[in-house]
């Protein structure tokens, strides 16, 4: 249960949705019961703190999430303030004058995000998305000709290119395996990489939970097969962060990339790079200031990236606070508890054809299917046109890939199975 000054500490940052909230004002009994989130009311509460519409159902933060009130609302008095203010920044300290980011060493922001994967600040560097982090990491790593990267047959090109482009301008070999769509099992999906590793392979780029499918790989399993015979690992949390839970200890990897802008409810342009430090301290910068070599702070370094947008980042401080008073494990409950409401109705639809791994411990809040015949444009255009709901298309093949999220209430996935149930006749 929350307790009613921290849930009033994160909805009373927003003016705008204090109003929203009436149904706590009531005696400390009934506050705590309202505030329980095995009750109904709680979820909808959560719901009234997202600016959106209430006309249209959104089930896609796999590609940019939706952001809480408060998040718009930083951002924008921050902006406010710095247009109104620029004339009070006194160029003396750049880690305290918050008017540009890209000189500022980012310390609170990064120990937040620290907190959230489990690591320190010090291997922690801000970025503003997944393609940098991985591009800054594949950049800064030294290969040599014959040296071999291996990663699945399902990754997004922000997460594989810059190691495409490292084969094409160094001689490296880039090597993917096919892990099979839907994914069977874990022990299946680790015999298909580890029978793929050989002694050439310096690099596994894994991603944490693919995108097309909403499979949760065994990378903690696979990091460790992969410690042992020394190899880099390099994880791809694009869809992880802020859906399901992230240790970068407990998972053993070299480095974890992953952005804010789809499952917590960020701005865009918003993300990190993780490297262990004892990588870190001879990771290349690719992008390069002052800091380039200053060994001081290797956050700091790479962090250090050229003029920024600061109000972009008051608007992430909003939103960790907002999953951490949330409470992170709750939040992670709730998506995946939409996520098997959903396929466990998809199922009991003979004409569905799902592409998310059988297997329920794989997946969270993706599920990626289509109906036998269609194209994942006909199914994306007939959720708008029929329920005013969108999902997104996958391509022909593949349907759709529908996210469920803490913004999402059970009503709104029974209502789309009702649909596919419809359209499947
Ligand atoms: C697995 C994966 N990697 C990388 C990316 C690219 O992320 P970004 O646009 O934050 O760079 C995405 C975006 O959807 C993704 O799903």
């Amino acid at each position: 249960m929350i307790s009613r000054r921290n849930l009033l500490k994160s909805i009373g940052l927003s003016a705008f949705a204090l109003p929203s909230l009436p149904t706590f004002a009531g005696t400390a009994t009934e506050t705590e019961t309202l505030l329980d989130p095995a009750e109904p009311e709680f979820w909808k509460n959560v719901r009234n703190q997202f600016a959106l519409d209430r006309d249209s159902v959104f089930f896609n933060p796999g590609t940019v999430g939706a952001m809480p009130k408060v998040v718009v609302e930083k951002m924008t008095t921050h902006l406010n303030y710095i247009a109104s203010h620029t004339a009070d920044w006194a160029y003396q300290d750049d880690n305290k004058e918050e008017f540009i980011s890209g000189y500022n060493n980012l310390l609170s922001i990064r120990t937040k995000v620290g907190k959230l994967i489990n690591a320190s600040a010090a291997e922690i560097a801000m970025t503003d998305n997944v393609t940098n982090g991985m591009s800054y990491i594949a950049n800064g790593l030294t290969l040599q000709p014959g040296d071999e990267i291996l990663t699945t047959d399902q990754e997004h090109g922000g997460g594989q290119s810059s190691w495409i482009q490292k084969e094409k301008r160094f001689g490296a070999v880039f090597k993917t395996v096919a892990i099979g769509k839907p994914c069977l099992n874990s022990p299946d999906v680790y015999d298909k990489i580890t029978k793929a590793l050989t002694p050439k392979t310096k690099v596994l780029m894994l991603s944490h939970m693919i995108s097309g499918s909403g499979a949760i790989l065994p990378v903690k399993e696979l990091c460790a097969e992969a410690k042992r015979r020394g190899i880099f690992t390099v994880l791809d949390g694009a869809q992880t962060i802020g859906h399901i839970k992230v240790d970068v200890k407990d998972l053993g990897c070299d480095a974890y990339v992953g952005c804010f802008h789809k499952w917590i409810g960020a701005p865009a342009g918003t993300g990190f790079m993780f490297v262990k430090m004892e990588h870190l301290k001879t990771l290349w910068t690719s992008v390069s200031s002052y800091r380039w070599d200053d060994h001081t702070d290797e956050g700091f370094r790479f962090t250090q990236r050229g003029t920024g947008n600061f109000p972009v980042l008051k608007g992430l401080d909003a939103a960790l606070d907002f999953h951490f008073e949330l409470g992170p494990d709750r939040v992670y409950e709730r998506i995946k508890f939409l996520g098997k409401r959903l396929r466990d109705g998809l199922r009991t639809v003979p004409k569905v054809k799902s592409f998310s791994p059988p297997d329920e411990s794989m997946c969270a809040g993706i599920t990626v299917y289509n109906l036998e015949g269609w194209t994942g444009k006909k199914l994306q255009d007939r959720y708008w046109e029929k329920g005013k709901m969108r999902p997104r298309s996958q391509g022909d093949v593949f349907g759709v890939r529908h996210c469920t999220h803490i913004f999402n209430s059970e009503e709104e996935i029974d209502r789309a199975i009702a649909l596919v149930k419809e359209w499947a006749g």
